[in-house]
């Protein structure tokens, strides 16, 4: 990256324009793996993979694939998932609870808390001269949870988490609170590949509420329960939420209508449900007060740089999503579906259909979005393509302002607002000096 200047022809924020070279150039790939990947907090898992001693998952964090794990003390710790002798991937399993961690190359092992706890042969191959305490795991020196999201960050300068957030808290509480037993991931992780730059991704869930009726049209006119039971056509007071550095909310309703539209289908349902759906609302309003229980679901978003989520109501899955960079035009999209733990089963079982049905890699919305994705990137990387820029001016005549009773800027529901938001906070952080990265 040559300064400032080239970094502001990549992305105009006054014209709104965005070079495509930023989604397929093999050079700024490289500098924001090191400049955000490695400086941003970024979501490694939920406390409720891990309940137990001993209990872990596995993750990436930009490149890096990372071992989530909580160590026989019971604190949440991350490390990179990587043999400190050759590299070799210490743990191979996409979950599990274990004793120790051991390298299947030579059979070193490490401990939960990442020491090297056993190495074979070492008398006879190393005598006296391996220090076993400098060869432990190396360990993400920024760990912290919210509300069960263990976020993590290799910039042990990096200002807290709190801070990273910002104002995006205030609305992300609403998903943390609402759930009478507590956000709950169910296990495994769903994956796939596709052609496609992570930001696609990113953007799409940051503010892309414009291809909701035309690439999802198919949906809408299918005779199933929709994932969003508030749609702009059946209550057009639908918002952007533009927060702070870089984090996005679409679709958000401030007028009770999300909770209102959820009594309403509940009515065909048990009396469980609708009390259900009562408790979650004045639970809200006890944690949170009448405001912000009023808005009772966040509706799709995306946490700067790339943990993305959808959820329109008590009664459908609360999806989160990463896309992980492989290549500037390689994505592995992780997703995991969330219940609440003290949900009626009726409900547990909805959640997880419609989490099948819609997000799930065959399911109807997460194709139509992938076919995109890939045909987009078709279309976008030749030397011709690759001299023209996207188009985000959809909001220039209403870039915002502020709400009377929430924070952050405020937008009709059709805006590109939250695409210049992430755009204009990655061209921030590719400015600024790249991470030492830690030892
Ligand atoms: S690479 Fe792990 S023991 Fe050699
Ligand atoms: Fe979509």
């Amino acid at each position: 990256m040559d300064g400032a200047t080239a970094l502001h022809q990549l992305v105009d924020t006054s014209n709104r324009l965005v070079s495509r070279r930023i989604f397929f150039d093999e050079d700024i790939f490289r500098e924001e793996i090191r400049r955000i990947y490695a400086r941003s907090w970024l979501f490694v898992g939920h406390e409720s993979q891990i309940p137990e001693p001993g209990d872990y998952i596995t993750n990436y964090m930009g490149e890096d694939p990372v071992i989530m794990v909580r160590d026989r003390a019971g604190a949440v710790r991350v490390f990179l998932n990587s043999c400190r002798h050759r590299g070799m991937k210490v743990c191979r399993n996409d979950f599990g609870n274990t004793k120790t961690f051991v390298c299947v190359f030579h059979g070193w092992s490490y401990s939960t808390d990442g020491k090297l706890a056993g190495v074979p042969y070492q008398k006879e191959a190393y005598g006296k001269r391996l220090d076993t305490e400098k060869w432990g795991l190396l360990e993400v020196p920024k760990v912290t949870s919210y509300g069960g999201f263990v976020f993590a960050n290799w910039d042990a300068g990096a200002p807290s988490l709190d801070d990273w957030l910002g104002n995006a808290k205030y609305y992300l509480d609403i998903t943390m609170e609402r759930p009478l037993g507590g956000v709950t991931f169910l296990k495994g992780t769903q994956r796939y590949r596709a052609t496609s730059n992570w930001k696609l991704m990113a953007e799409n869930f940051a503010g892309d509420s414009y291809h909701l009726p035309y690439s999802h049209g198919s949906v809408y006119r299918l005779n199933i329960r929709q994932i969003s039971p508030v749609t702009y056509t059946s209550a057009p007071a639908l918002h952007t939420v533009t927060a702070d550095n870089g984090h996005c909310f679409t679709s958000i309703a401030f007028e009770n209508e999300r909770f209102e539209a959820d009594m309403n289908e509940a009515r065909e349902y048990t009396e469980e449900v609708r009390a259900y759906l009562e408790k979650c609302r004045a639970r809200l309003v006890e944690r949170l007060g009448e405001d912000r229980a009023n808005i009772y679901a966040l509706g799709f978003g995306n946490i700067f740089p790339n943990l993305a989520f959808n959820n329109f109501s008590a009664l459908r899955p609360m999806g989160f999503y990463q896309a992980h960079p492989k290549a500037p035009h390689e994505i592995e999209m992780w997703q995991w579906c969330a219940i609440d733990r003290d949900a009626p089963e009726a409900v547990k079982e909805m959640v997880r259909v419609d989490f099948t049905r819609t997000q799930a890699a065959s399911g109807i919305a997460a194709q139509d979005d992938a076919e995109n994705f890939e045909q987009v990137t078709e279309a976008t990387r030749g030397v011709i393509g690759q001299t023209l820029d996207f188009n985000y001016q959809m909001g220039l005549e209403a870039p915002g302002e502020p709400h009377p009773l929430h924070p952050g800027r405020v937008a009709p529901y059709f805006s590109e607002n939250n695409q210049m938001n992430f755009y204009t906070r990655w061209a921030e952080m590719m400015a600024e000096p790249a991470a030492e990265v830690v030892q």
